[in-house]
């Protein structure tokens, strides 16, 4: 099978081949830290060799839990998460629905929705209003259980499904994947009775994609978990210690950022032609953002959906700071084929294309886009995937993660923690005036 390919060729007019090549040793030693686990944050590591070590039983008992609520014939599965409890299964999801799904619906396989990403009082509001005429379940997803955004909506939503089902059944509609001793929803699952799925505690949120944490909502998507596994292990091979850096993309990747970061390109935007990629670029954001911005260091990670945004944010990729670079994840073949029809009268002019696929089109904004923003002071590196399937997915999300670790360790930051998230929690919580934050509370009020 092939694989996902890396191409740096529209990099050269800004950093030479030798500016990334000088990182090749230091690329190559931070790969091995990552798998010795002898670099910063290395009890976070559990993610490294999690393709080849996910265990069967592990999978088999997704498929299972999968199978059973699809038996209740389910018309909403409702994922409880944020950051790296939702982004991941998120991105996946999106990736492989058809556009449409949640308007078309299907028979064997609930629609995914998503709640305890926001505060929005609209937003639970809207969702409950939907779930009260509908069959459904949820996973409540939280490493610490203690998190505000999702803990509040499960709050609500666990009264609501008690409330239609009955305590009993609403348990065995009620899925907890969290931290195996410790916190509150660990607690709470065990005098629930809850089917529990364990967050290893050496995998943070933003590398927990391929364990329950995203798996299951994947799994009860209709999705192949096995197949999205198999492909984040082939990366795993491919992307190992031992190939050298002229073979290995994650390196090669890790490498090139970091030569463009130190000329300047201090934003590297995530570009689609493919909408079903937008959330896949959200999980890339927080994978970078959270791993890298820290120290007063780490590119910018932004996105754009094109050719949408080449209306919108591509007046300034073309023409403002030039502080940017791209990195296009291209779809080399789509599942559909969309042929432009003859208009007898041509009033669009769009003759001269009669017959040619949609994504013929496509392909061409994005190669003519790609030309002008080189031209316009933007380097353009390009992720090609074969196909927008389980594997190839994988893969790239292994990529992407081996990859952040190695870019992160050259940026001599640990790309593991989180300590920025803490400081907005702890003025929300003064505000709130929650029990234990006087002293924060009355400083935080003199200051409004
Ligand atoms: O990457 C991370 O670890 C964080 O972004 C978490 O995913 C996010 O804060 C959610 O945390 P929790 O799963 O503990 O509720």
């Amino acid at each position: 099978m092939t694989n996902i390919s890396l191409h740096l060729e529209k990099v050269y007019d800004f950093v030479s081949n030798d500016e990334i090549v000088a990182y090749k040793k230091t690329a190559e030693q931070q790969n091995v830290a990552l798998r010795e686990k002898t670099g910063k944050g290395s009890d976070f590591l559990g993610w490294v060799d999690l393709p080849s070590s996910i265990s069967e039983a592990t999978l088999d008992e997704i498929e299972k839990v999968a199978l059973k609520l699809q038996s209740k014939h389910l018309e909403v599965f409702v994922v409880i998460g944020i950051g790296g409890s939702y982004l991941g299964s998120k991105a996946v999801i999106d990736a492989l629905s058809d556009s449409f799904s949640q308007i078309k619906g299907s028979f064997e396989s609930p629609i995914v929705l998503f709640a305890g990403q926001n505060i929005s009082e609209d937003y639970l509001f809207e969702l409950r209003d939907l779930l009260d005429s509908k069959e459904w379940a949820c996973a409540i997803i939280s490493k610490s259980g203690t998190t505000t955004e999702p803990a509040l909506a499960f709050r609500l939503l666990k009264q609501d499904l008690e409330e239609k089902y009955g305590v009993e059944e609403a348990r065995k509609r009620i899925i907890a994947i969290t931290d195996a001793e410790r916190g509150a929803l660990c607690t709470l699952a065990k005098e629930e009775g809850y089917k529990t799925f364990v967050i290893p505690d050496d995998i943070g949120g933003r590398y927990s994609v391929l364990t329950p944490v995203g798996l299951i909502a994947i799994a009860i998507a209709g999705f192949n978990v096995r197949e999205l596994v198999s492909g984040a292990k082939s990366m795993e091979v491919a992307c190992g210690a031992d190939v050298p850096f002229e073979e290995n993309i994650a390196a090669q990747y890790a490498a090139a950022r970091n030569a463009l970061y130190k000329t300047g390109k201090k934003v590297e935007i995530m570009v689609n032609f493919n909408p079903k990629l937008h959330f896949f670029a959200e999980w890339w954001k927080q994978l970078y953002g959270e791993s890298e911005g820290k120290e007063s260091k780490g590119i910018f990670p932004a996105s754009v959906d094109f050719s949408s945004d080449l209306h919108s944010m591509g007046q300034y990729i073309q023409e403002g700071e030039r502080i940017l670079f791209e990195t296009v994840l291209s779809v080399e073949n789509v599942d559909n084929e969309v042929l432009v029809p003859e208009d007898k009268a041509d009033l669009d002019k769009l003759n001269f294309l009669a017959g040619k696929r949609v994504d013929y089109i496509n392909k061409m904004a994005e190669l003519g886009t790609s030309i002008a923003h080189v031209d316009g002071g933007v380097p353009n590196i390009r992720i090609n995937i074969p196909q927008l399937n389980e594997y190839y997915l994988g893969q790239l999300i292994y990529f992407f993660e081996i990859a952040c670790g190695i870019s992160g360790y050259i940026l001599n930051v640990n790309p593991f923690d989180q300590p920025g998230v803490e400081a907005y929690k702890k003025n929300m919580f003064a505000l709130l005036e929650k029990p234990g934050f006087e002293k924060e509370t009355a400083a935080i009020k003199a200051r409004l």
